[in-house]
């Protein structure tokens, strides 16, 4: 059995999956066992997209490697609409998308990946193109008549609309085509959808858009976008609602759009032992080495899809360090020492005298009583329990681990 075949099973078996009934609800049950990876066009490109772009990400991302670590989806955002014909019917911007979009999803599963869309629960998208507001059933048959394998679905302009009705009507209407389509809900948190959309989608935005920054709010004047410290703060609480097949979503990747190296892996390391989607965010055609080592990095994105799917908390926050912990399968754990601040830093953890035990999934990882070996994601360094961690730790640095029973 493949490990995303696994997780709701080991998920069962630590008593963490809402009611059988509750999942069955689901666009399609069985996506996002584990949180979806992929690519997204907004965060680099906003309007600026075409098919060319949608080709050449397909392309670079088996080219590169990233199709091999386990990203699936490319995905389109806002402003591929064209206008909607006679029969209300959505279609593509003929001169950006000349080919269609049929034509579009044939080329990316050709190599293996899957495409996503996007569209509103309003009457038009936050890009001002038109939204599904009264064409749900329409528009969704139509994503699934052109091979599309993910929606997702925004919530500007929805003056009057009930956030749980609109989100259960377009998954009604995606589990009416047939066709398994993951559904990405994106509400940014302003309903507090990890309430009511467990048994809703796939995933759930839990804040406002992302900016690529450390620790800062943007603002566009009505509303502000947020660094990934920020986003990160904002996910307090929220652990208990998420698992396998329905995520918290803290936004789109922003690794390689101009933060350090440091505040990157920083950054991607936090959605991995978090469980958010990763969805790309850069451009990958052009992107240098560096960047995508940090994106094809196997032993974070094995912590991202661990099939147990439990979300990492803080256990302790120490000044400008902050240690983070998450339950895996098969008894191992990862762990996270951040670096917030802007001075280097340096410290000893002595594992034996911290007590790490987690009420939601009911474990402890006890190295009183069991001596674990570590493996550091980033530099290959390898420990032991029985030791204290010595930390060595850059500005916004981080230092991930996998613990293994010995
Ligand atoms: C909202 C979403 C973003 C993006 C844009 C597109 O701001 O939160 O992720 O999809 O709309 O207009």
């Amino acid at each position: 059995m493949n490990a995303t075949r696994m997780a709701p099973l080991l998920a069962l078996a630590a008593g963490l999956l809402p009611a059988a009934h509750a999942l069955a609800q689901q666009p399609a049950p069985g996506l996002a066992a584990t949180p979806q990876m992929g690519w997204n066009s907004w965060n680099r490109f906003a309007c600026n997209i075409d098919e060319k772009l949608i080709r050449e990400t397909a392309d670079a991302m088996v080219k590169l490697g990233l199709k091999d670590a386990g990203y699936v989806y490319v995905n389109i955002d806002d402003c591929w609409h064209g206008t909607r014909d006679e029969n209300g019917n959505i279609r593509p911007d003929p001169q950006r998308f000349p080919s269609g979009m049929r034509a579009l999803a044939d080329y990316v599963h050709a190599r293996g990946l899957k495409l996503g869309i996007y569209s509103d629960a309003g009457a038009t998208t936050c890009g001002g193109r038109p939204g599904s507001r009264g064409h749900e059933y329409q528009d969704a048959q139509t994503y699934a008549a052109w091979g599309v394998d993910y929606l997702k679905y925004d919530w500007c302009d929805t003056k009057g609309l009930n956030a749980a009705g609109a989100y259960t009507t377009m998954r009604d209407a995606l589990r009416a085509t047939g066709r398994p389509i993951l559904f990405s809900i994106c509400e940014w948190g302003d309903n507090k959808p990890w309430e009511w959309a467990p048994d809703i989608g796939n995933s759930w935005r839990t804040t406002g858009d992302i900016y690529p920054c450390w620790d800062c709010e943007y603002s566009h004047g009505s509303w502000s976008s947020w660094g990934v410290m920020r986003i990160v703060d904002k996910q307090a609480g929220l652990r208990t609602h998420a698992g396998p097949g329905h995520w918290n979503d803290m936004d789109m990747l922003e690794v390689g759009m101009g933060m350090t190296e440091e505040e990157d892996r920083a950054h991607f390391s936090l959605w991995a032992m978090l469980a958010s989607p990763l969805i790309l965010g850069n451009d990958l055609r052009t992107m240098p080495d560096a960047t995508r080592k940090i994106l094809a990095n196997r032993d974070a994105i094995a912590i991202s899809q661990d099939p147990l799917g439990v979300q990492a908390w803080k256990f302790l926050a120490d000044g400008q360090l902050e240690y983070w912990a998450r339950p895996l399968a098969n008894d191992e754990w990862a762990v996270l020492v951040l670096n917030r601040g802007s001075q280097k830093a340096h410290g000893r953890f002595d594992w034996s005298r911290h007590d790490i035990s987690d009420d939601f999934s009911k474990r402890a990882l006890d190295t009183k009583k069991t001596v674990y070996r570590w493996h550091d994601a980033w530099t290959g360094k390898r420990g032991a329990t029985a030791q204290p961690l010595d930390l060595d730790l850059a500005p916004h640095g981080v230092t991930l681990l996998r613990l293994t029973k010995n």
